[in-house]
């Protein structure tokens, strides 16, 4: 990861370094990926006002966010089963993070358990819960999450189902798929050997930490249709209330795309809200995050902080997120992409990367403090 300058260089290193399969998983999306394009597209569509002679020597790029000082207002989206971009994955990410001291999340579908990441990483993560059908399950991973250190629950609601995504039709990821896909699959992993040794020979045990009870006895090739299945579709905003009584502290809610919906995740209980269509990984069509937050932030903000993710791809964009009304924002794919290149030093780079780049941007834009970015850009055309 030495010669890499931006994010987007990791991409193009992890297709070479990841079997088809994985790549595909992480960078694909669902349908005709519309909504992914959107997201990157929308934010270089934000202008920034160039304001000049303003003594731009000491900024501060830190921010506070529920009492905690972070050292800049970026984290890391919660990315399924990094276990299988590199070794023990999440517990990489998540040491990266903490060097950073940048907020990440621990998973419920990911490779490593809980107890896991938080044995080797100490300061208090946020833990990502999907609603499942079997709320006994439910339970026992919020109170395995707070035995672990866990201080805030997310609450991802925009995937009850889960779309259809034709890359990963096509690979087979968690679905049985013919014998000549399999066969090319293998055939892939050939000129991979730097990834079957790193995940395959080294990253055991390669198993599903925290969901393993309801996998068992599973074939592998069947793990999708049966997560499929566990998910709860017929989940409410009562769901909402009944974590926040039954956590009885903080709680976040994810996958927020419509000022409607940000009000009623508040009154649900929620303290943050995080406006995110899934990096476009589930309702293909639906506007990008970047043209959705004005609305949201005029009718929700002030009363709970706003994040956002979805195509933040530069340190220009972490800057956009700001100006246009979000407390901070996240990013998903170029974590994903630079563990896969580079392990924890692939993750500390790209995160340095884009600290540098939001400290330049700051600069030119005459800002000194986060807190200071609230209004001064505007979506092209206005
Ligand atoms: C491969 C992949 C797996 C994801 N897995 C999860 C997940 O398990 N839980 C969740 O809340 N969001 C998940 N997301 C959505 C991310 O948290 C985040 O919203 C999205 O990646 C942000 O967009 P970006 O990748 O453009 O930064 C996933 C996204 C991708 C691309």
């Amino acid at each position: 990861v030495r010669d890499v300058v931006c994010i987007d260089d990791f991409v193009r290193i992890a297709k070479k370094a990841l079997p088809i399969a994985l790549f595909d998983y992480i960078d694909g999306d669902s349908l005709a990926e519309v909504t992914r394009r959107g997201n990157v597209d929308d934010w270089a569509a934000v202008c920034l006002e160039q304001r000049v002679m303003r003594d731009v020597s000491t900024v501060d790029t830190s921010v506070e966010i529920f009492g905690e000082r972070h050292s800049f207002p970026l984290g890391l989206s919660p990315v399924g089963l990094a276990g299988m971009f590199a070794k023990r994955g999440e517990v990489q990410v998540a040491m990266a993070a903490r060097q950073h001291d940048i907020p990440r999340h621990l998973l419920t579908f990911s490779s490593s358990s809980v107890n896991e990441v938080a044995a080797k990483t100490s300061a208090p993560p946020w833990f990502q819960l999907y609603m499942l059908r079997d709320k006994k399950i439910v339970e026992a991973l919020l109170d395995r999450a707070r035995a672990a250190g866990v201080n805030v629950p997310v609450l991802t609601v925009d995937l009850p189902v889960v779309s259809v995504r034709y890359r990963d039709y096509r690979s087979g990821l968690g679905r049985n798929i013919s014998l000549q896909a399999k066969v090319k699959g293998v055939a892939d992993l050939i000129p991979r050997y730097g990834w079957l040794l790193d995940v395959v020979v080294r990253g055991h045990p390669l198993g599903f930490g925290n969901i393993e009870d309801i996998l068992r006895g599973v074939e592998r090739t069947n793990v999708g249709a049966r997560i499929d299945r566990n998910l709860d579709d017929s989940v409410t905003w009562r769901d909402v209330e009944w974590i926040k009584q039954r956590w009885k502290g903080k709680v976040v809610v994810k996958g927020i795309m419509n000022s409607l919906y940000a009000d009623q995740a508040i009154k649900a209980g929620a303290d943050a809200i995080i406006v995110s269509n899934h990096g476009g990984t589930q309702l293909d069509g639906v506007l990008s995050t970047a043209k959705t937050i004005p609305e949201i932030a005029s009718r929700v903000g002030g009363s709970a902080p706003i994040l956002v993710d979805g195509g933040i791809r530069s340190g220009l964009d972490i800057v956009r997120a700001p100006s246009l009304g979000t407390s901070s924002c996240m990013v998903g794919r170029p974590w994903a992409f630079a563990l896969a290149c580079g392990g924890y030093s692939g993750v500390m780079k790209a995160i340095e990367i884009l600290r540098f780049e939001l400290s330049i941007a700051m600069s030119l834009c005459g800002f000194l403090k986060t807190s200071g970015i609230v209004g001064f850009a505007l979506p092209r055309g206005t």
